[in-house]
């Protein structure tokens, strides 16, 4: 078995023999509410490795250039090395969540254009909103890096928009993640993308599809994350 570089919540990383890729292996574990509630829930990794990796896969295609390389096996795939930027990126389409209770706005009010927000990665301060000044004077990236993540935010969200429409669902929001290629220090899309961290709703019914089906205990999330696998099966 090859070396473990990192465990986290949802997903171990594996040095693998070349040190450009690095194996991600999916957990079944679901947490909440940074860590306060937690379960295991048995295929969840298989899901979110089988959805993300179909994601990862599309957006590849689509010239949005990210980590991953391709699938292993049910719970594996082989992705690049990066190193992460320590920030959360999410872009909403629709109010919910954090953004309905920091506003006031009722929840599944479409907004009049898609909002991005940064967040710091850091469990111990519970990944604190921040913006552009912040993000600055922390070093996190300069105004350069930034506008090529915003950017790539905002077209990960057109193509991703577009193929759940497709399937009868909205994206309602979504968390992403970037880091800097090993290899050359470029900045591509990384982390998952997977129900765990998007807001997904059936488009005529507004049944939740995602891990608030988890956080609300509202029904059984790998029945539910096993629904939207099949509805994206023929998604191309
Ligand atoms: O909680 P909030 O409304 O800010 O979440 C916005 C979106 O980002 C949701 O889709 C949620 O699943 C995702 N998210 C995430 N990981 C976090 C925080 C939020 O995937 N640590």
């Amino acid at each position: 078995m090859s070396q473990m570089l990192y465990e986290g919540k949802a997903k171990k990383i594996f040095l693998t023999d070349d040190p450009s890729t690095l194996l991600v292996s999916y957990k079944d574990d679901a947490t909440a509410f940074n860590g306060k509630k937690k379960a295991v829930l048995p295929g969840k990794g298989r899901l979110n490795n089988l959805i993300s990796a179909k994601l990862f896969g599309i957006l590849n295609k689509k010239g949005i250039n990210n980590h991953f390389v391709k699938r292993l096996s049910d719970n594996e795939q082989l992705v690049k090395a990066v190193e992460i930027i320590p920030l959360e990126v999410v872009v909403r389409n629709i109010a919910a969540g954090s953004l309905s209770k920091r506003l006031g706005l009722e929840e599944g009010k479409p907004l009049k254009q898609p909002i991005i927000e940064f967040y710091f990665k850091d469990d111990e301060l519970g990944d604190p909103l921040i913006n552009d000044d912040h993000i600055r004077m922390m070093q996190i990236a300069d105004d350069t890096e930034l506008n090529l993540i915003r950017q790539a935010a905002q077209e990960v969200n057109r193509v991703l928009t577009d193929l759940f429409d497709g399937i009868g669902v909205l994206l309602v929001d979504f968390k992403l993640e970037f880091g800097k290629l090993k290899t050359n220090g470029n900045i591509v899309l990384a982390d998952e993308i997977s129900p765990d961290t998007c807001r997904l709703w059936d488009k005529k019914t507004h049944e939740k599809l995602d891990k608030d089906v988890f956080r609300r205990d509202i029904g059984d999330l790998p029945q539910v994350y096993e629904k939207l696998l099949e509805r994206l099966e023929d998604v191309q």
